[in-house]
């Protein structure tokens, strides 16, 4: 089929206002917009400004309203409990409905923040759904962040209500959440009023009298009254959530997603890009606590009627490297989302797909990638063994939805292997040199997003609109600067290949190597630190810590380097995968003091390098490289 793709994207162009005014035909709305878009609202402007909506009803009341309430919305498989369940529509909002009376019952209503710190189970869904209902702003928190990166989204959001569940379940060990969010609570200025506590029975928590909750007692006590919650009208530019993400200093940036564009966006996205019908299954194999997890685990799918797989598990090792072919054939899963990463796992551990080949994997229709560059080996395997296209597509949490993509729902591209393929509408991508001139095409350069930003990108940042300003758009006025470096070639076809920040991306989950070196300089023998990204062949990249001491510091180091590790994992979490580590005698710098990372980096992979002009001292960079050796990483090939 001849793709559509051009038409489409041309008609955005010549009138975008007209094209989502279209797309927004597929959401309900309580009362219509004044305008399609209001370039004098807002930091950029705002989309369907005067609209009121919900983004709860959207997602469930007006398709049981359409007759579909006993259609299947929700598929938990937990390969980690051996725990199945199977939602309709109609048994999501009975859930839904219970919890948001609940919440309503606590005070909670709308505008009030609410954070989710929860592992993969359905009352995770139902908890964003809840707030979604009532108008409360949810702010879900991975699973992987300890106790200080939990705390310091309690106090950024004020949060006044926590949703938790007593444990989560990581291959051989329970994480205890309670214990964490309890330490969080005592680390946090704002104190949230109650938590609401998922009792699992792989470990029960301990409930603090008058604050904690039993979550599932509270919902069955509402069900038996058969308390009603009526959706709450929300502006479409009321935020829906705020989700924090790494930004280049240790204190995470609040994402803040309003109701209508998100929503609108969304929609499009599934019918058009990811070619899903109502009705299908569509699976995110990611978070909840991730930005994929919001946008393609709960509300991309519901939105557009789909089913939604909620996978408590891991590509590989829960049991074996068969378990996605396993989701996908068992709940006839026509498209899959997942990151690089995952694959590289799985052909890791089973390099021939021989799992693959168990499974009737005939109605699988497509697998995209995404959060960080799909390596042509690892697609060009994928394809071989499922046989389906193999898309890789790119966004970031700020957008909320896919920047560039090959859309399966008008008709797909030639591919080209290590680009993302074309933007989508609602994006204008360019390249940029450092002082904002467009580069020829072909020529790498800063990749940025003209303005406005489309329906479903951010709208700011939490209460730090000066802040969301400064980190980007002031750079490139006129264009959302995306910190990803890549091209646009002749044909159109972008390419992502790096970052222009400190963020480095690590088995798909976003970290800043900045945000680590805070905590890595907190330890009393550490005069300075340095932290990169160096290439893992599994995790694409992983985070080295180089740890100057101080000078009167005779402990000895390798003690010193274990308790740095321990220090960020307590600090950041298990999901900083902070692991190496080495005590150097200097750091390299320039001249005015600037750490040379970006060298340090190419000699810890091994790249070809060039001594920088501006060095201080060109001998600490042999010595960088003799530690790094020592540890089994990089190899000098200065040039
Ligand atoms: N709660 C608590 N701890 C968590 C966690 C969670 N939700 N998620 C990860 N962790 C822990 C892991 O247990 C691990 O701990 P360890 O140091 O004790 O082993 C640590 O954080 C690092 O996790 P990770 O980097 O994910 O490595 P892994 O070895 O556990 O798994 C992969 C490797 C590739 C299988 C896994 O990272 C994966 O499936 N990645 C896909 C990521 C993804 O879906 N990203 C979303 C974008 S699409
Ligand atoms: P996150 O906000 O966690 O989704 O991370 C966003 C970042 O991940 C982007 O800015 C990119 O650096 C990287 N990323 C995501 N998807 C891709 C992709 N398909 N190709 C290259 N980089 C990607």
């Amino acid at each position: 089929m001849q793709s559509r793709y051009s038409d489409v994207y041309g008609f955005w162009k010549r009138d975008p206002e007209d094209f989502w005014r279209r797309a927004a035909e597929a959401i309900d709305w309580f009362r219509p917009a004044d305008r399609v878009f209001a370039p004098d609202q807002g930091v950029y402007g705002r989309w369907f400004p005067g609209a009121e909506t919900n983004t709860c009803h959207n997602c469930l009341d007006r398709h049981i309203d359409a007759g579909r309430g006993d259609e299947r919305a929700l598929i938990y498989d937990s390969p980690m409990t051996g725990a199945k369940k199977f939602y309709s529509y109609g048994e999501v909002l009975a859930e839904v409905t219970a919890l948001a009376s609940v919440m309503q019952s606590l005070g909670i209503g709308k505008g009030d923040r609410v954070i989710i710190y929860m592992p993969m189970i359905p009352e995770a869904v139902f908890s964003m759904l809840a707030c979604a209902r009532i108008g409360a702003v949810h702010s879900v928190v991975f699973g992987g962040f300890a106790a200080h990166e939990l705390a310091t989204r309690i106090d950024d959001s004020e949060a006044r209500l926590v949703l938790t569940a007593s444990c989560g379940l990581e291959p051989g060990r329970t994480v205890a959440y309670k214990p964490l969010l309890d330490h969080a609570i005592e680390l946090a200025t704002a104190k949230p009023m109650h938590c609401l506590v998922v009792q699992r029975d792989e470990l029960k928590a301990e409930l603090k009298p008058g604050r904690d909750i039993d979550f599932a007692k509270a919902v069955a006590a509402e069900k038996a009254k058969g308390t009603v919650v009526a959706c709450v009208p929300v502006k479409a530019t009321d935020p829906l959530y705020v989700l924090y993400t790494s930004g280049t200093t240790g204190q995470p940036k609040g994402v803040v997603r309003d109701n209508g564009g998100h929503m609108v966006a969304l929609h499009w996205s599934m019918r058009n890009l990811y070619g899903v019908k109502p009705g299908e299954v569509f699976w995110a194999a990611s978070d909840i606590g991730w930005v994929v997890g919001h946008s393609y685990i709960v509300y991309g799918p519901l939105l557009a009627g789909n089913a939604t797989v909620l996978f408590e598990g891991k590509p590989v090792g829960t049991p074996d490297a068969g378990t996605f072919w396993r989701v996908v054939s068992e709940h006839n899963v026509k498209v899959l989302f997942t990151a690089p990463t995952a694959f590289r796992a799985i052909r890791r551990d089973d390099p021939t797909g021989e799992h693959a080949a168990k499974y009737d994997l005939s109605g699988f229709r497509a697998l995209f990638l995404a959060g960080e560059r799909a390596d042509p080996e690892t697609i060009k395997w994928a394809e071989k063994v499922l046989n389906v296209p193999v898309i890789d597509h790119w966004w970031q949490t700020e957008t909320g939805w896919p920047v560039a993509g090959n859309p399966v729902g008008l008709g797909l591209l030639p591919m080209k292997y290590g680009s993302p393929t074309v933007p989508m509408p609602g994006y204008e991508v360019e390249v940029l040199d450092d002082a904002g001139h467009p580069v020829p095409a072909g020529t790498l350069g800063n990749i940025v997003i003209k303005l406005p930003l489309p329906p479903g990108c951010l709208v700011s940042f939490w209460n730090a609109d000066e802040r969301f300003r400064h980190a980007c758009l002031e750079e490139f006025p006129g264009y959302y600067k995306t910190a990803d470096a890549g091209i646009v070639d002749d044909d159109g076809y972008i390419f992502v290949m790096a970052r222009t920040d400190d963020i480095i991306n690590c088995a798909g989950h976003r970290l800043s190597t900045g945000a680590i070196e805070e905590v890595c300089a907190t330890h009393p023998d550490v005069a300075e630190c340095a932290v990169i990204g160096i290439a893992d062949a599994l995790k694409g990249q992983i985070p080295c810590g180089f740890l100057v001491l101080k000078n009167n510091v005779s402990r000895e180091t390798a003690l010193i380097e274990t308790e740095v590790v321990t220090l960020v994992r307590d600090e950041i979490g298990p999901v900083a995968a902070f692991k190496t580590v080495m005590v150097v005698q200097r750091l390299p710098k320039t001249r005015s003091g600037k750490i040379l990372r970006g060298t340090m980096q190419k000699i810890a992979d091994g790249m070809p390098w060039k001594m920088p002009a501006t060095i201080d001292d060109p001998v600490i960079l042999d010595e960088i490289t003799a530690v790094l050796r020592a540890h089994g990483h990089g190899q000098a090939l200065a040039s």
